[in-house]
Order: C-alpha cells, then structure tokens, then sequence
C-alpha cells in the first residue's frame, strides 16, 4: 500500500483538532479488469483483481449529530447532519461515501457522528475504480464501527447501489466485488449471474502487468454506458421473443445465429454479439491462466480489445492508439482497455526485460498521435477492503 498513514494522521489534527484521541484507519484498493468487460451487468464472467493501491480512510467518532467528510484528493469539507435518509450533492465526491451511508440507514443502521478525512493514491476517472474503492472503504468502516456484522458480499452489494443511485452510474457488481473480495497474487474468477466466485493465482513469471493512463478527460463515460445496458437490454427483448433468455450469457458462441436472425437492428446485433463472445473468451482465458498458458491469455486479451472496438464501440482514439501501437512492440503478451472504457486505461502483459522499452517507446508514439502524456504503473495485486 502506498498511501502514507502517518500523513494521513497529521493531516487528520490538521482538519480536526484534537490530538488526545487517535482515529481508526481502514482501507481499501483499486482494481483493474483482466478480460470479461462489460459482462457484469449482462449476468456473464468477469476476471479483475484488487490492485496495491487505493483509499485510506481516518475516521472519528465524535458523538455530535453530524458527519464532516474531508479528503486530501478535493478541496473543501462537506458537512453533513445525520439524518434518516440521505440526498445525493449533485456533482461532490461526497456521493460514494454518503450512498453507502444511505444505504445503511435503509437496512436500519444509523450511522453516528463522524469525522472522515479519506486519501486515496488511484488516479481519479481513470477507470480503475477509485469511486468503488471510496465506497468499499466507507462500507467497512461503517460495518465495523456500528457492530452491524453485515458479511462482505453484502456490503458489496450496497455500495453497488449507492453507485447506481447517488452516482447515477448505473454499473454492474465487478468493480465493488473485486475491491471488496481482493486477495494478494490472485485474479477473481467470478460469474456475475450466480455471484459464485474463485481465486487463481496470477504467476506470470517473467512478465508483468502494465497499467497505461489515457490521462483523457472523463467525458460522456456514464450516459454512454448506460446506453450500452439499454441496448444490451433490448437484444434481450428482441432474442426472447423466440427463445426464452433471461440475459446475454446465457448464450454461447453456437447460439450466434440468433442474434442475427432475431435482431434487425445492426448497432443492438454488434452489442449482443461482443457480449456473448466476451463470455466465451473469458471463459477460455481463465483456463488458460490455471493452465499457465499466459500466451493464449494474452491473445485472448488482444481478441477481447478488438472486440471492444468494433463491436461494442467504448474505445477511441487513444485507448486504440494504446493498444494497437503496444502489440507492435517487443515482448507484449496481450494488451487491451479495461474497464468502461471511452478513455481511462489499458492493461497489459508485457515481458520484464521490455517493460522500460514498452513505456519510452509507446509513451513517445501516444503523444505524438494524440497531443496528451500517457501514465505508466507497474502494480502488484494485492488485498480487498479492510481495518488497517
Ligand atoms: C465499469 C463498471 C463495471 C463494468 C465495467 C465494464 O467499470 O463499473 O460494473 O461494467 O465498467 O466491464
């Protein structure tokens, strides 16, 4: 973990006074997608792990009737009164720890006087879960400090929907699983449907995982994902009207021919037809990694992004210019976009020796072709959300 809790510390006295009584830490990861993209909500596989960086939280009690939340990521402290029910501030950070303390005043768990002052090292809007990462943390720290005892899948679930309501982001159950149930050197294989879920480690031996910031601005991410669901949702409509599907995964590479014959509209076609061979692929990657295949793996990763390009249409010109300008260096395994995608990052697997070349080499050809400066991280997987 890289964030500094001794820092944190300080600029907790700093924000609040008070030296006498020491605050409580919890933190909790990013993540990033391996292969299984947008999955989730279509009820398919999904393959992320839980990154070695994330948000740590210092929190207080203080015995007052409000909570005052701080961070050192934005400017500004919000205060909040404690309150039966609780409203999204239309455009604060504020919403992901305040939806999940929503979420517990709905099952009946109040939340008593805080301070919050939460710091977190995930770069902001860059599609490696640093909303889920603030609400996982917050989920947990609530669970403990009420005594509420509420099981992880639980709090996963409920961070979910203070997503989808205080955000307006209407996401699946990937990123707050994978920052929730993270575990250290291992990809979460997990089926979106049942929500059954298991580890593999992630040996990759001479090679490594590259995470590589567009650095594009966050634009139009949420509407368009939400338009991707509506017309997944649609494809569902128009399959069953022939054949009884409760949603896409349910569906395998054999049953292609159906959205052909059974959807008209050529955009809706493209979507089902990603989601249904993403299901396939993920399914086959994750054998492959048990079987320590990295290079079909990393080939499976590469389909995937075409996929993602052509089919579900979420890349771009610089997650494009990313990945397919990568695969033509030295010692790349696979290389595609993780996670919504329009922007944010890539992942990739790239052999040690070429790591240094990979990041000059693809650094200079993304600025030259798009005017903005990529970022490069070189993380370890590491564990969900917990007390530290
Ligand atoms: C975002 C969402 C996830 C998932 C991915 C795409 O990260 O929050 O639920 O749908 O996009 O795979």
């Amino acid at each position: 973990m890289k964030a500094d809790i001794d820092l944190l510390r300080e600029e907790f006295f700093k924000t609040y006074g008070d030296r006498a009584a020491d605050p409580v830490f919890f933190y909790s990861p990013g993540r990033v997608n391996l292969i299984g993209e947008h999955t989730d909500y279509n009820g398919g596989y999904v393959f992320p792990c839980a990154l070695d960086f994330g948000t740590v939280m210092a929190l207080r009690r203080t015995g007052g009737t409000k909570i005052r939340l701080n961070s050192l990521n934005f400017p500004g402290e919000v205060e909040v009164p404690l309150s039966p029910v609780y409203a999204p501030i239309p455009g604060s950070w504020t919403n992901y720890p305040v939806g999940v303390i929503n979420e517990f005043a709905l099952e009946g768990i109040s939340a008593p006087g805080l301070e919050l002052l939460f710091y977190g090292d995930i770069p902001n809007g860059a599609g490696l879960s640093s909303s889920a990462s603030i609400e996982m943390v917050t989920a947990v720290a609530l669970n403990e400090i009420t005594g509420a005892g509420l099981e992880m899948m639980k709090l996963v679930k409920m961070s979910q929907r203070a997503e989808n309501i205080f955000a307006g982001m209407n996401c699946g159950i990937m990123d707050q699983f994978a920052v929730g149930f993270g575990k250290r050197d291992h990809a979460i294989s997990l089926d979106c449907d049942t929500l059954e879920y298991r580890y593999a480690p992630l040996i990759l031996g001479d090679r490594r995982l590259i995470i590589t910031n567009t650095n594009k601005r966050r634009g139009l991410t949420d509407s368009k994902y939400n338009e991707r669901r509506s017309e997944c949702e649609r494809a569902v409509e128009l399959i069953s009207l022939h054949h009884p599907v409760r949603n896409l995964s349910q569906l395998t590479v054999s049953d292609l021919w159906m959205t052909e014959r059974y959807i008209d509209d050529t955009v809706v076609r493209k979507r089902a037809r990603h989601v249904i061979t993403e299901n396939g692929r993920t399914l086959e990657a994750i054998t492959a990694l048990e079987k320590n295949d990295i290079e079909t793996f990393g080939r499976l990763m590469n389909e995937s992004h075409d996929s993602l390009c052509t089919d579900y249409e979420v890349t771009g010109i610089e997650l494009d210019t990313l990945v397919y300008e990568g695969r033509k260096l030295p010692g790349v395994i696979g290389t595609r976009m993780t996670g919504a995608g329009f922007g944010g990052c890539t992942v990739s697997i790239v052999e040690n020796r070429h790591t240094d070349e990979f990041a000059a080499k693809l650094g200079e050809i993304y600025t030259a072709k798009t005017g903005l400066k990529a970022d490069f991280y070189m993380p370890g997987v590491g564990d969900g959300a917990r007390r530290i």
